[in-house]
């Protein structure tokens, strides 16, 4: 089968700085393929890259047989890739159902809609009890589920989540990591970048691994996990 999303010798500059040295890799319909890597590695410059929010110096990004290359963000969401970025970005001064109205923007199907609210609700039960609180005010880890949600309005193919873990304590990492594997067991196929390698090669079937804008490693997550390198570099131990 024909990967969802397969992205070819990708290259990214800023100015003179090449922040992504040539990668490729690949998503299947259905997966959740993680890419980790250390601060700095060029996980978010990728992602970033892949829904156009970045203009990549070279390569070749094909999704559900569409060249990305060139197209503007608002299209690539419309042809189904929702971005979640790093850090969240909630529009802080609407309620939360306002947000999630916003994720819904390039719909017109009015019943489908609604039935999504129904269906992000009941995901994330907690986003219901808050659902005319302002987005600013909800905690880290609500707001991490609100723009998962939103983007989950947009009822799109596959989803782009940037360090969903990020400043979230442990507890609510966990939380949000189910939420994760729930909406894949749903048939969302995902692209997740984290730095918790641990929780992400739980969850994901496959992983690669990014060392300063290059893939040192990849394969299906229990290898990787069994890997005497991956584990000193990324595991603890
Ligand atoms: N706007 C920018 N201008 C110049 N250099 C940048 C810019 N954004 C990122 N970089 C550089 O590109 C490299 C990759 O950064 P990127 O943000 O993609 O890393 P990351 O893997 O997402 O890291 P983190 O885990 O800290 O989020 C880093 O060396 C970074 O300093
Ligand atoms: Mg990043």
């Amino acid at each position: 089968m024909e990967a969802m999303l397969s992205v070819q010798d990708l290259v990214v500059n800023y100015g003179s700085i090449r922040a992504i040295k040539g990668i490729s890799f690949k998503v299947k319909q259905g997966e959740i393929v993680t890419l980790i890597g250390a601060n700095g590695a060029g996980k978010t410059t990728t992602l970033h890259a892949v829904s156009g929010l970045l203009k990549p110096k070279g390569g070749s990004v094909q999704f559900c047989g569409n060249n990305l290359l060139g197209i503007e963000p608002h299209k690539i969401l419309g042809l189904g890739m929702a971005h979640v970025p790093e850090g969240r970005r909630v529009f802080a001064r609407m309620t939360v159902m306002e947000n999630l109205q916003m994720g819904a923007y390039i719909r017109k199907d009015t019943a489908g809609i609604s039935e999504d609210y129904d269906m992000v609700f009941e995901r994330l039960p907690r986003l219901k009890e808050r659902r005319r609180q302002a987005a600013g005010t909800l905690s880290g880890g609500e707001q991490q589920m609100l723009a998962i949600g939103r983007a989950l309005m947009g009822r799109p193919k596959m989803l782009l989540l940037d360090e969903p873990s990020m400043g979230l304590s442990p507890l609510l990492v966990g939380e949000i990591f189910k939420i994760i594997t729930d909406v894949n067991q749903g048939g969302m196929t995902v692209l997740l970048v984290e730095q918790n390698a641990k929780k992400a090669l739980e969850i994901a079937d496959r992983a690669y691994v990014l060392e300063t804008g290059t893939v040192v490693m990849s394969g299906d997550t229990k290898e990787l996990s069994d890997n005497e390198e991956v584990r000193k570099a990324y595991l603890g131990g």
